[in-house]
């Protein structure tokens, strides 16, 4: 059964479509919409007729009914899908720019051909993605329905755009972008053609407008250029909504253009122009925010957070993507955004990045003086530069709304407030304790894309990346094990944290698909080749959070000091891992108390277990390699204690897993991340499995990365 149907109280048609109750939902090995499913041919883009359409250009006849209130009509008009890839996985912001413009060329050519239909009033091209806005078909894809009637929400605005233009003569969407640009504080991004901003007035926390800047009333007016750079908005927009929480970022996109064959609206060109309105469920990675009783019931929306807050998060986000996905773009977005927070100079501005790591293996080794197994992996932090003409240090972040003002070359002192500022005012502190002086004042501006807490050394990557910055800027080429040093003598001696040098080694020095083999004792290393052949690391972020000055770290330091002591009236040795298994075996009588020994044991026995990881590693063993994983982790548990439920449920789902050759937290635990060997044919079915166990057992959402060994810092 398809009819319209009139709702009086609204004035507007309700679309009776009784068959789309019956659409299938799809099971995981079918898809329709695959080449490979025989139902449609092979193509890039393709306009595929809704299967269970809503209106319908052979419409039903109907049985008009009878009533002074009541009205029917029949459901003419046209429900179309547009396939976007033949790739079942794919996203859009995944295709290359040329094949999103085709999309756009048949999302054009459709409008054009459905608009010559004289009884299609409205021709909405639109995508629903994510299974909280009821997706069913996972394949991507958007859709087009030409309405006989103009939708009651694109006639409301419509209207005030009617009555905004006789009052002044304008169109309102050309003036909403004069507003917006105006306030600076809502944009998150713009090229030539569109610029797109989270609106004054969102009602959706992350609700975007992508706007055409010049009048253009219908889609179809863009040439090529604003195509191709429409193309490019919607791929940074929607690149950027997968980065906000590290997942799949479900929405509605609406384009918004002029009616067609509407002589009520024959002036809409006028003061109407074409725009795309994100609808965004999220509030929060796991939040939805409902359109409720007020939104739903009275269309009173309540908005959870302001829209200059989240377009910040929304142009984080934006650096977050083009960071791993076009460096020249994210290059161009970071001066843009260091021009917008510290005004535009003619200074040059120069770009400094330091990559987080992963520890393979040798937890808790490097202040104990032996062998660890880091490697640089790519989320990094970024630290802009540019000379001031006075000798002031004025700091900020992206992801911060302090700004931090230091005097050049005086001493810095501890800074109880702002902590985060503590980090590069501990390295200037170093700087000129090594005698640099710095000849001018420094515009500093600091992004970073390693989530903190999560002991991927977001920290040491902060303080390597302002050292080697700094270095290189100012022309002190200071050698990058010296900077690495220096960055743990700020961490040590002015932040205030106890830890080794592992960190800071590998965030400066590490080689791009290498691991580096560290010896702690004397700073020794090598680089041990990296392929992981048919496997993959994958980083899993477990999203308890931890912070290294208030955990038991500084703590767990301690212990090993006092037991190398007590160790040390029968053996003499400068430190823990210069102890063997055999010789620990036989002295361990000398230690009483079960705690002491319990962490000594781990010391000596992760040590060892880095000697064959390395050795592992050289032959490709991967098998091998999960299996010292795993021991290591159990060690952590057990005699170090330093993992606690969440690590350990993460461990526990994935050993389980299939493909999965091993796996074990890393870096200095109490909360932070889990690496996994995974088989690179079982990923798919991991991530799914281990998120949605770990999310039962713990309620928290972690977040999974597919790593490879980067190189360490460098300028960008
Ligand atoms: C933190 C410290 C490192 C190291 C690890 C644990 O990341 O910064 O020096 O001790 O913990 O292996």
């Amino acid at each position: 059964m398809n009819e319209l149907r009139w709702n009086p109280l609204l004035g507007t048609w309700i679309m009776v479509a009784t068959a789309r109750q019956n659409r299938p939902h799809m099971d995981e090995n079918f898809c329709p919409f695959c080449p490979s499913s025989g139902n449609v041919r092979d193509y890039d883009v393709l306009k595929y007729d809704n299967d269970f359409p809503a209106l319908m250009v052979a419409a039903p006849k109907i049985k008009k009914i009878k009533s002074v209130l009541y009205k029917n009509e029949m459901a003419y008009g046209k429900c179309e899908v547009i396939l976007y890839s033949p790739d079942h996985k794919a996203n859009l912001f995944e295709l290359s720019d040329t094949h999103i413009e085709k999309i756009i060329d048949l999302w054009i050519k459709r409008c054009k051909t459905l608009s010559k239909n004289k009884k299609n009033k409205y021709i909405f091209v639109f995508e629903n993605k994510g299974e909280e806005v009821g997706v069913t078909m996972l394949h991507p894809h958007g859709q087009i329905y030409a309405y006989p009637f103009i939708p009651l929400k694109l006639k409301t605005e419509l209207d005030s755009a009617a009555a905004f233009y006789k009052k002044n003569r304008k169109c309102i969407i050309c003036q909403m972008n004069e507003e917006e640009v105006k306030s600076k504080k809502r944009i998150i991004y713009e090229n030539k053609s569109f610029i797109a901003y989270i609106p004054y007035f969102t009602d959706y926390p992350y609700g975007v407008f992508i706007v055409s800047k010049k009048h253009r009333p219908y889609l179809a007016d863009h040439d090529s250029e604003e195509k191709s750079n429409l193309a490019d908005i919607l791929k940074v927009i929607e690149g950027a909504f997968d980065s906000l929480f590290n997942r799949s970022f479900p929405f509605m996109m609406c384009v918004h253009q002029c009616p067609v064959n509407s002589p009520e609206y024959k002036d809409a060109k006028k003061y109407f122009h074409m725009h795309i309105e994100f609808y965004t469920p999220l509030r929060a990675k796991d939040k939805i925010k409902y359109y409720a009783s007020s939104e739903s019931g009275a269309w009173a929306a309540a908005n959870v957070a302001l829209s200059e807050d989240t377009s910040r998060e929304m142009v984080s986000a934006k650096l977050k993507y083009l960071a791993k996905s076009d460096i020249k773009k994210f290059k161009e977005q970071f001066f843009h955004e260091f021009q917008l927070l510290h005004g535009t100079g003619n200074e040059q501005i120069k770009i400094f990045k330091a990559p987080a790591r992963i520890n393979i293996i040798g937890e808790h080794i490097d202040y104990n003086g032996g062998y660890v197994l880091p490697c640089a992996i790519n989320p990094g932090c970024y630290t802009g530069l540019r000379k001031r003409k006075d000798k002031n240090i004025v700091i900020k972040d992206i992801n911060n709304s302090e700004t931090i003002v230091l005097k050049a070359n005086i001493f810095n002192k501890f800074n109880r407030k702002n902590t985060w500022s503590n980090y590069p005012a501990g390295v200037l502190n170093e700087f000129y304790r090594l005698g640099f002086k710095l000849n001018s004042g420094l515009d500093v501006l600091f992004f970073s894309d390693i989530p903190i807490g999560s002991g991927l050394s977001s920290s040491a990557a902060f303080t390597v990346s302002f050292a080697y910055g700094l270095s290189y800027f100012l022309g002190f080429f200071i050698d990058k094990k010296e900077i690495a040093l220096l960055c743990k003598r700020a961490e040590n001696n002015f932040v205030g944290v106890s830890c080794g040098i592992m960190d800071q080694f590998a965030s400066a020095l590490s080689k791009k698909g290498s691991a580096m083999l560290l010896d702690c004792a004397n700073l020794n290393y090598s680089y041990i080749p990296f392929n992981m052949d048919n496997y993959v690391m994958v980083v899993i972020d477990s999203n308890k959070k931890r912070q290294l000055t208030e955990s038991k770290y500084n703590e767990r330091t301690r212990e090993c000091k006092i037991a190398l002591k007590i160790l040390n009236k029968k053996i003499k040795v400068n430190n823990l891992c210069s102890i063997t298994p055999a010789v620990f075996e036989k002295n361990k009588k000398l230690i009483h108390d079960e705690k002491f020994l319990k962490r000594i044991k781990h010391v000596i026995y992760e040590h060892e277990r880095v000697k064959c990881a390395a050795i592992a590693l050289k032959k490709n063993d991967f098998g091998q390699l999960g299996k010292l994983l795993v021991k290591s982790h159990i060690s952590l548990r057990d005699n170090y204690e330093v993992t606690g439920y969440e690590l350990d449920s993460l461990f526990e789902i994935a050993i389980n897993q299939k493909g999965c050759a091993g796996s074990r937290m890393t870096g200095a635990g109490f909360g932070g991340c889990t690496i996994n060997i995974v088989r690179k044919d079982c990923i798919y079915d991991f991530k799914k499995n281990v998120l949605e166990q770990y999310r039962k057992k713990t309620g928290l959402y972690p977040d999974f990365y597919v790593c490879e060994a980067e190189d360490g810092a460098s300028e960008v």
